[in-house]
């Protein structure tokens, strides 16, 4: 029985984290898959700004370029600062131990996080960063709470702080709701270049997470324009055939 149990809670935990999960999720994201522009972006900002700490185990190098539209030379002296090979894999050298001591938790691989947990959730964790003294990195997060990550994009972004407000309910629980940020320094860029900055970003993490997308995607069009040739001469065929029933 007990087994049984945690096998339906198994196979609805997606569905409770589709569900949010209690995340704060303030903003959607528009993201397209087919802008190689925004796909190209998107990996400089994560070369730039994430490689450091997170890997891409299940990706390489002359694939994202091949599917990027870049030659190696762009690949190689444009987007990657390591002396990796053109067909490495995506690793990176942090040591798991050391970065846990470091972290208090180790940076996850993000090949498939998109899968994990959703664009519109990589998109409010990226651009909900704020300036948290009580926190160990003095960053805190409003998707992620307590997130052993630091706001690494702060330079663009500039430094925020939250304004919660508490309020007590009849059972006399104290429940803390997000008000407000409030900019205490700016950051190089606009707001919206940075929301432009973060969904670039997260396109890129969805395009990584399923790279056959581009192909899959570019087949649609196709494949529907079949079925509408082939139900119309279906329906030629069973006018033909109808013509003479009464
Ligand atoms: C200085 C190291 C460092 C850098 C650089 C860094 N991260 Fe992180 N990241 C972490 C750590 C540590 C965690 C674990 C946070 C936790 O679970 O509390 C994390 C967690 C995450 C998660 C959440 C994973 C999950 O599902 O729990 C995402 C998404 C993420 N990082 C994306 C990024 C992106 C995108 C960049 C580049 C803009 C980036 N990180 C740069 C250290 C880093």
């Amino acid at each position: 029985m007990k087994k049984i149990i945690l096998l339906i809670l198994l196979m609805a935990s997606p569905l409770l984290m589709a569900a949010g999960g209690g995340y704060y999720i303030g903003e959607k994201v528009q993201t397209n898959i087919r802008s190689t522009e925004s796909l190209r972006k998107g990996a400089k900002t994560y070369m730039n700004y994430c490689m450091g700490c997170h890997s891409m185990d299940f990706q390489r190098y002359n694939r994202v370029a091949a599917d990027l539209e870049l030659t190696e030379d762009e690949m190689m002296n444009g987007l990657v600062l390591t002396d990796a090979k053109f067909t490495d894999k995506m690793t990176i050298a942090m040591d798991e131990v050391q970065a846990k001591q470091w972290f208090g938790k180790a940076p996850p691989d993000l090949t498939v996080i998109a899968k994990a947990r959703g664009l519109d959730w990589l998109y409010n964790f990226l651009i909900n960063f704020y300036a948290d003294p009580k926190s160990v990195t003095g960053w805190n997060n409003l998707t992620l709470p307590n997130a052993s990550m630091p706001h690494v994009l702060w330079e663009l972004q500039g430094v925020r702080t939250a304004h919660f407000e508490t309020h007590t309910d009849e059972e006399g629980n104290e429940h803390k709701e997000f008000k407000n940020f409030e900019t205490v320094v700016a950051g190089k860029l606009s707001e919206q270049e940075y929301k432009d900055l973060a969904g670039d970003l997260v396109n890129f993490l969805d395009y990584s997470s399923e790279p056959a997308q581009l192909t899959r995607m570019a087949y649609a069009p196709w494949v529907l324009l079949f079925v509408s040739l082939f139900t119309f001469l279906a329906y030629l065929l069973k006018v033909n055939y109808f013509r003479d029933i009464h």
